[in-house]
């Protein structure tokens, strides 16, 4: 696929299933992180890269962040927590990772960490994978980033899930590009 049909294509697909992509797709993904635009080239991003077993821990984390949050919560809600990252065969943890620097703030960090993230979820679709960006409470529950190992610097920007293709993909609508852009 080449570049323009990728950017103009791509959507996300929330029904995932596997096989684990191959490990040359993955590499791919992987590298297509380093390409986003990276002011001072700080590389200000990590990734947790959740398969197999883990996406077990990962939902066990899951569910001990909900229900550090709300004792009340029921099991049903419970399992529903511990069962997401089951949703796809490969969970990438996509990590913001602040590096002081006098020149780049914090928030261009962030903004690079989600273009890398961004730059992934093209690769993935270029190759004919599905993949998903999802956040939700989960992504900011210091829990979930205590038990992930992040520092106090460091922020979840997205999780991303990615798989195979289970099911259709959405229909595609004709943005009203033009009226985004003004002449100024
Ligand atoms: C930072 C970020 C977090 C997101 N979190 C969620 C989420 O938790 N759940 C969800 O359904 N969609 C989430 N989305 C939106 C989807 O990834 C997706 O972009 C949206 O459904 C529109 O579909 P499209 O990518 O095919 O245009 C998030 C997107 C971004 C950029």
């Amino acid at each position: 696929m080449n570049a323009l049909d990728a950017l103009h294509l791509r959507s996300s697909v929330p029904k995932l299933s596997g096989p684990l992509p191959s490990q040359e797709m993955l590499e791919n993904i992987y590298k297509a992180a380093f390409s986003a635009a990276d002011h001072a080239v700080l590389k200000p991003w990590r990734f947790l890269v959740v398969t197999g077993g883990s996406r077990e821990k990962l939902g066990d984390l899951f569910a001990k962040a909900g229900v550090a949050k709300d004792a009340s919560l029921n099991q049903g809600a419970i399992e529903k927590l511990r069962g997401k990252p089951l949703r796809a065969p490969l969970v990438l943890v996509c990590i913001s990772s602040y590096k002081p620097h006098p020149k780049v703030p914090e928030i261009e960090q962030d903004l690079s960490a989600g273009a890398a993230t961004q730059n992934m979820l093209l690769a993935a679709f270029a190759q004919g994978l599905g993949a998903m960006w999802r956040t939700g409470s989960l992504a900011y529950d210091p829990t979930v980033k205590n038990g992930l190992g992040l520092s106090v610097e460091e922020k979840i920007v997205g999780f991303l899930y990615i798989g195979t293709i289970n099911g259709g993909t959405k229909q595609l609508y004709e943005p009203d590009v033009q009226s985004y852009f003004q002449v100024w």
